[in-house]
């Protein structure tokens, strides 16, 4: 029987890791996969949430099954972080997941039990992973436009263009923040354009936010999501807590589903419960425990928040150096965006030959899309990054 199986593409993101990880250059640059790095190339646990795992371990006494859909003050936690009060909390609905992937999956899921067979709209370009995902589900997805590749910012009037052509009941994919692949996001008047739009279309947002605090802050990166959660009759969120806690092997992340009211909720909730079953039974609890116990302690979280800003901090400034670095090389302006784009990655506006080149000429490792990992822009890389960038000819 395993015989028929036919080859599966590899993952070009998860894919280049190994390739880097396989080239021997001792000067190799891995801006590829979205991992946050520190100014030597670590991905170091956390702070608060190294203590909260010394608190965890002194202080748990079973591991026995939390509830199907993970424990209720992870839920509660995490609606604050990202929600806050924009929507009454009995109209939403969770499920604990393994990660934010996972979140992602279980949502498309959902809409397969609703029997209805909507398309789901996704940006052009997006994180590859979302389409894979409906494709692997059998669901019909179609893309709106997003990116200019030429200003390399939003277009937005082709954005607005094609979600004209969305039918009653589609669902349209959004990032909430720090568009992964290209650093471009919406403004605040934009967002509420969407959400008119979305409105009077009857279409049902879906928002993937993964990397809250990346971008603007905390509190802005959740604008768009809160902004819609409060318009909208019914709406879907994947959260991840992969980047942001920086858990990524602990697999943490969660749907919250909101229903029009309260009792259509209770339906919606059994239903996430019976996704989770039928899938694995209960999600991993050790990351959502470290998350919830990081966001209600008062001490944990100033440090959190306060780490999380400087690492915020820090992207902003290697795009800023980055950015120069270019100017200085180039003689223009042109890779300006660069300093504009908000959150983990920016797409440089390469051609996938000009990618190739980087990597096996300079040993610059970054996506095949020219998507690039900002937090793998360290102060004594950028020169080599900026030099190369313009040798191959961007
Ligand atoms: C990325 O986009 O690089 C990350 O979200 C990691 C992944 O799983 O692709």
């Amino acid at each position: 029987m395993l015989s028929s199986l036919k080859k599966q593409p590899a993952d070009r993101i998860i894919g280049l890791s190994a390739l880097y990880n396989a080239d021997p250059r001792s000067k190799k640059i891995d801006l590829g996969v979205g991992v946050y790095k520190d100014a030597n190339g670590n991905t170091p646990v956390m702070r608060a949430i190294k203590e909260a795992e010394k608190r965890l371990w002194d202080a748990e006494t079973t591991k026995t099954y939390t509830a199907m859909i993970g424990d209720g003050g992870f839920h509660t936690a995490m609606a604050d972080l990202v929600l806050s009060n924009s929507v009454d909390r009995d109209r939403i609905s969770f499920c604990a997941t393994p990660g934010g992937t996972g979140a992602i999956h279980h949502v498309l899921e959902l809409v397969k039990l609703t029997g209805a067979n909507p398309t789901i709209w996704f940006s052009d370009p997006t994180w590859g992973n979302h389409l894979s995902i409906a494709k692997h589900l059998g669901m019909p997805f179609a893309k709106y436009g997003y990116f200019d590749n030429y200003t390399r910012s939003v277009n937005f009037e082709g954005m607005i263009s094609d979600l004209s052509n969305v039918s009653k009941g589609d669902v349209v994919v959004l990032h909430g923040c720090c568009h992964n692949p290209t650093g471009a996001n919406l403004n605040k008047t934009q967002w509420g354009l969407i959400a008119d739009l979305l409105l009077e279309k009857e279409a049902i947002p879906f928002i993937d936010i993964a990397y809250q605090g990346f971008g603007e802050g905390l509190e802005e990166d959740a604008f768009g999501t809160r902004l819609l959660a409060g318009k909208f009759p019914e709406m879907f969120i994947a959260s991840s807590c992969s980047k942001n806690f920086g858990i990524y092997r602990e697999r943490c992340g969660l749907v919250m589903a909101i229903s029009a009211d309260p009792d259509t909720s209770e339906i919606t909730q059994g239903n996430l419960s019976y996704v989770n079953r039928q899938n694995f039974s209960f999600p991993p609890d050790h990351g959502a425990r470290l998350v919830t116990m990081v966001l209600t302690d008062t001490e944990l979280r100033a440090n959190w928040v306060a780490e999380l800003e400087d690492v915020r901090l820090g992207m902003l400034s290697a795009r800023k150096k980055l950015a120069e670095a270019l100017r200085v090389e180039c003689g223009s302006d042109r890779f300006g965006f660069l300093a504009e784009h908000r959150g983990m990655f920016s797409r440089l506006g390469a051609t996938e030959d000009q990618v190739n080149k980087l990597r096996d000429e300079y040993g610059i490792y970054m996506v095949f899309d020219s998507r690039l990992n900002i937090a793998g822009v360290t102060e004594e890389k950028i020169e080599t990054i900026a030099k190369a960038v313009i040798a191959v000819g961007i």
